[in-house]
């Protein structure tokens, strides 16, 4: 990925977040001296204008899935691996978790510098945030130097944007950090070939699914990604992938009707209805050491 684009796609997730006015979102936002919706332009433009509520849709059920599941598994430590701008160290660190984020250092160099406004007052050293290639072995190995706890891995929004040897690497360098002291792999994002076209058909009818082509196309050019190339589209491939390099693969439901989705208050009522049948026919994936 270009290297500026690779920042956006992280701002804009965050912008997201923040827009739909989740508390963490919008501090985390504020902390980084950010400010407005990379998405309001399509907004003012009637056929396009609920394109930005269908983003943050997404973005906001992968994120409170993920806190939801990493809650369930109860591993002292996250990973939370292309973490981005993700705000999700604000609600863990005070839940005990120690989170570490790691990304690429044209991001992570920036959450480093900033990190006392970002995590104001966290008494914990390994917290944090690291410069991490994921598709790098060794880096991966050196992530967590010293600290030997359970750990809960997470990757979202990473994988359709890593080239078939990456993803050989990632699981490599994720299967060595299990080895160690146990733990799992969070994937909320596990049905990359379905979750655009049936969020945007809930929310904008056959006009939204029949752009949803246009968006792969503008978005993969601009992070210089072939999704064809890359695979793992589908969830059956997913396993397949990770079956086939030792792991064991555990759907679970995406959706849970439990979920703070501050989205939801945003859509009409036939809309919702619409979108919570699509996400309840959707997985996310736990991922552990075969036995
Ligand atoms: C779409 S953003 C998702 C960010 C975050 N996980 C979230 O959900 O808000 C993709 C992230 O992957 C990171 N990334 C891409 N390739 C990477 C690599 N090889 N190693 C580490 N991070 C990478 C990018 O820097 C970017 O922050």
């Amino acid at each position: 990925m270009a290297k500026k684009n690779i920042k956006d796609t992280a701002y804009t997730n965050l912008l997201m977040l923040a827009d739909l006015g989740i508390p963490e979102a919008v501090r985390f936002r504020d902390a980084l001296g950010l400010e407005g919706n990379p998405m309001q332009s399509l907004a003012r433009v009637p056929f396009a204008s609920k394109i930005p509520l269908c983003i943050s849709t997404i973005s906001e059920i992968l994120y409170q899935r993920t806190n939801d599941l990493i809650d369930q598994e109860r591993n002292p430590t996250i990973l939370d691996l292309a973490c981005g701008y993700s705000p999700r160290v604000l609600v863990m660190a005070p839940r005990g978790y120690t989170y570490i984020g790691a990304d690429l250092p044209v991001v992570a160099e920036e959450l480093i510098a900033k990190r006392s406004q970002l995590i104001p007052g966290s008494p914990n050293l390994f917290a944090g945030y690291r410069c991490v290639d994921v598709a790098d072995e060794e880096q991966m190995q050196r992530v967590l130097a010293g600290l030997r706890e359970r750990i809960t891995i997470v990757t979202q929004g990473l994988l359709t944007y890593l080239t078939i040897e990456q993803k050989l690497e990632l699981m490599q360098g994720i299967r060595s950090l299990l080895e160690r002291d146990g733990g799992c792999w969070i994937i909320p994002d596990a049905c990359p070939d379905r979750m655009l076209p049936a969020t945007f058909d809930a929310i904008m009818g056959r006009v939204g699914s029949s752009m949803v082509q246009g968006i792969y196309k503008i978005v993969d050019k601009q992070v210089g990604r072939s999704r064809e190339e890359n695979g793992w589209q589908s969830i059956d491939e997913m396993t397949d992938a990770l079956e086939g390099f030792g792991f064991s693969v555990k759907r679970v439901p995406l959706y849970r009707r439990e979920l703070p989705l501050w989205c939801l208050d945003r859509l009409d009522p036939k809309a919702e209805d619409r979108l919570i049948v699509a996400w309840q026919s959707m997985s996310s994936l736990v991922v552990t050491l075969s036995e």
